[in-house]
């Protein structure tokens, strides 16, 4: 079950016109890698629990098919957190087979084999993925004890108690799905796992020590897909690695532009005479003019950058036009 809920305020402007999940990512939307690690571990049926835009899903049908997945789509009417939107999802699921969720905006080489052995032999009600980090303030926080059994779960706590975070990912045995309330919004960070974990139930840490990326913000947006490009994530993946500069289909450029750090170009872009691209990302059908400078941007797709521009810092909303000596820079 994949988690497509929330409004993904954090990613403005870009979620403006589209949902996290579809969001470029080494120029692929970001769903697919969560496909690709379910398909590398051959799970064949996913469901995608979404709240918003629920039919522009409809698009991942078939490539979900080309991955052996057969997707459902789980429409909510209202968001019901996440986890009214697991407990109504589980309708498509059945059985008394423990399931995975994941949050939609991660981006993981989670061994999900290994996650699932230390969930059975935990007999955990509940595992979650569980990652080490320096900053854990804007996360949930857990304590755990020896034996990984987790003992506080904190959901961005003002003073961390410990730097072990939630990764989102998680192993839910069913049966448990009776803890959460329906009818309502729910969450299962901020009130089912404190709830199953004070109320005595087995709730596990799986520790995950490879790739994780929560691509919640623009900065980690940005730091996930030069991540990718440089082959961080090994999920098997069928993006061009070609190191620090990535380009789409029908890309051109025109004579002496230049690509400095590490660069990706969505498809049908176009690049003017001498123009320098610098640790950026542009989506698709971005059309730049000669002589301008783009550094450390993001580029929405269809926008127009005239000639003798200069943009740094910045995240440019889809179909933007910036006419001829545009700045926008620090004085
Ligand atoms: P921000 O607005 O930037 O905080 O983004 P967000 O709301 O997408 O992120 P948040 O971290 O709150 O959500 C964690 C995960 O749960 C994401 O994958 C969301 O898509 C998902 N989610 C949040 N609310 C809902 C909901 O009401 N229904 C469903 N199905 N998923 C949800």
């Amino acid at each position: 079950m994949i988690l497509l809920g929330g409004q993904g305020t954090r990613l403005r402007p870009f979620t403006l016109s589209r949902p996290k999940s579809f969001l470029p990512v080494a120029n692929v939307p970001m769903i697919h890698y969560q496909l690709m690690l379910l398909a590398k571990y051959k799970v064949d049926n996913v469901i995608l629990a979404i709240s918003p835009h629920c039919k522009k899903y409809r698009d991942f049908l078939n490539i979900a098919k080309n991955l052996g997945i057969k997707l459902s789509l789980s429409c909510e009417k209202y968001p019901l957190g996440t986890g009214g939107g697991i407990k109504n999802a589980f309708r498509y699921l059945k059985g008394d087979e423990p399931f995975f969720v994941f949050n939609g905006d991660i981006i993981s080489d989670c061994n999900l084999e290994k996650m699932l052995a230390f969930h059975k032999s935990s007999r955990s009600d509940v595992s979650i993925a569980v990652v080490k980090v320096e900053n854990p303030k804007d996360f949930g926080v857990l304590v755990i004890d020896e034996e990984k059994r987790i003992r506080q779960f904190i959901e961005k706590p003002e003073v961390p108690v410990s730097n072990l975070i939630n990764a989102g990912i998680y192993i839910f045995q069913p049966e448990i799905l009776d803890e959460i309330p329906s009818g309502r919004e729910v969450s299962v960070e901020k009130e089912t796992f404190p709830y199953l974990i004070r109320s005595g139930k087995k709730v596990y840490a799986y520790i995950h020590d490879g790739y994780w990326m929560d691509v919640g913000t623009l900065d980690k947006y940005r730091i996930a897909n030069f991540d990718i490009m440089e082959g961080k994530l090994k999920i098997g993946l069928n993006v061009t690695n070609t190191g620090k500069l990535l380009t789409g289909e029908n890309v051109v450029f025109e004579k002496d532009v230049e690509a400095r750090g590490a660069v990706i170009i969505g498809d049908g872009c176009h690049i003017g005479k001498n123009t320098v691209l610098k640790d950026s990302i542009l989506f698709e059908n971005v059309k730049i003019g000669k002589n301008c400078l783009i550094e450390n941007s993001i580029i929405g797709r269809d926008v127009h950058i005239e000639c003798n521009c200069e943009i740094h810092d910045s995240a440019i909303a889809d179909r933007c036009r910036l006419r001829h000596y545009t700045k926008i820079k620090k004085f």
